[in-house]
């Protein structure tokens, strides 16, 4: 049993029967099935291959002692740390968490959202974004949306500020940075946390900072259909707050610091401290398998920017001939997007019929129909708490436009350039379809 660690739980010295003795290790077999499972292919070639690993980790397993600890410790602090220089924050700033909607969880709790309190959301994310708020009974505000972009229009956020207003949530949507400016102006104005959705936004950057890392917090998914991934799930929280950098890091396990030592667990245990009050914590933990993942995937991660980039050039050059076809936009000095999501939208009346027709012209010839992100407030949840879609929808107008007849998603990354070249074809003569009436 080496589980050595940061772990209060295992620091209890050197006996002859360890603490360490009531957890279980893995073994050589649990380690194959994982290889088995994240390289399936078929053949000879891969069982043979299979068959070398296998034969080479068994004889691994007899030669060395488990490595141990599983849950919280160095793999997970070096991810960390490895995140905090790749996005130019002070030390301590990132923290791993299971994913993206919990990190948004201690933003919230740390805001003390509660019933009366309203939170402004973009009318267009995805459900995660508003789910604490939500269930905590708070009262949900939708921002309209900029038509060019989908995110939040920072002049309707202005608009719809009142005094009960305590956090502002942009959503940096398929990774094309939110106008954060005119944002943070607003929310130093009136005193109101602003937490950065940066579910899609991990690497792009706004005006030389990296989004995520402008507002109070900031809040990136590593979930399996994310730009990168901890194996399947995970997700970064960082804090611009100073004084909440080390409340943030008891925050993920019940009130609990894995990095100091624990002297009396009845009483060194504690609430986190809140902006308005103290809160009690969930637990968020991560397992050191996630961070490790993650920090392989961060190696390559400049290569993986570039080439959805590449992508999106390509299919943006290729769309740009035709008046009714507005492609994505590519950023410039001060935007630089992810390229999580390639945005397509068209203009209705010069494409002779509106999106919900291309859509399906474009499942006709075989382009893949991704569910894409729609309005808040159409989400049965929102009427069964109470509020009303249709007064939101009346003061989303751009929004309804927008979704009902302009945009659509395209799938990006990982594309051959053969396939490249038959979306861009295909949706050229969908258009041209529509435009001649057929
Ligand atoms: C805009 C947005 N916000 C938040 C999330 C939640 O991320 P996670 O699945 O890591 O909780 C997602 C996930 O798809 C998302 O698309």
């Amino acid at each position: 049993m080496g589980k050595e660690t940061t772990d209060f739980r295992y620091n209890t010295g050197a006996t002859k029967v360890p603490w360490a003795a009531v957890g279980e290790d893995y073994n050589a077999q649990d380690l194959m099935e994982i290889v088995k499972f994240l390289m399936q292919g078929k053949g000879e070639e891969h069982d043979a291959a299979l068959a070398e690993v296998d034969a080479a980790v068994h004889k691994l397993s007899a030669i060395s002692t488990p490595p141990g600890k599983l849950s919280l410790a160095g793999k997970v602090e070096e991810l960390e740390k490895m995140v905090d220089e790749y996005l130019g924050v002070a030390p301590g700033s990132s923290l791993f968490v299971t994913n993206c909607t919990s990190a948004f969880e201690v933003a919230y709790r740390y805001a003390d959202i509660k019933p009366g309190d309203e939170v402004i959301v973009p009318a267009i994310t995805f459900i995660a974004t508003m789910a604490y708020p939500l269930g905590a009974g708070a009262k949900l505000v939708f921002a309209d949306i900029d038509p060019k972009t989908l995110n939040m229009d920072p002049a309707d956020v202005a608009r719809k500020i009142t005094p009960k207003t305590k956090m502002i949530v942009p959503v940096h949507i398929g990774g094309y940075p939110v106008d954060m400016d005119p944002i943070m102006e607003l929310a130093k104005k009136h005193d109101i946390i602003v937490l950065e959705d940066a579910a899609h936004g991990f690497g792009g950057s706004y005006k030389g900072r990296k989004l995520g890392t402008i507002g109070h917090f900031g809040a990136y998914s590593f979930h399996e259909v994310k730009n990168c991934t901890s194996f399947g799930e995970g997700g970064i929280l960082v804090t611009n707050i100073p004084e909440f950098r080390a409340e943030a890091r008891r925050a993920r396990f019940l009130g609990v610091d894995f990095s100091n030592k624990i002297k009396n667990w009845l009483y060194d245990v504690s609430c986190i401290k809140g902006k308005y009050g103290p809160f009690m914590s969930a637990n968020t933990s991560v397992t050191e398998i996630q961070a490790l993942g993650l920090i392989q995937q961060m190696k390559r991660y400049d290569k993986i920017l570039a080439e959805r980039r590449r992508e999106s050039t390509y299919m943006t050059e290729r769309l740009s001939g035709n008046p009714a076809i507005i492609p994505q936009d590519l950023g410039n000095a001060d935007i630089d997007p992810t390229f999580h999501l390639y945005l397509l939208q068209i203009d209705p009346e010069k494409a002779g019929g509106d999106v919900q027709k291309l859509k399906q012209k474009l499942d006709e010839k075989g382009v893949t129909n991704i569910p894409h992100f729609g309005p808040l407030y159409r989400f049965a949840a929102v009427k069964e708490m109470g509020l009303d879609p249709d007064a939101a929808a009346a003061s989303c107008p751009v929004c309804e436009e927008v979704f009902d007849r302009r945009f659509t998603h395209l799938p990006i990354y990982g594309l051959s350039d053969e396939q490249l070249k038959y979306m861009a074809d295909a949706i050229l003569e969908s258009v041209k379809e529509m435009q001649e009436g057929r």
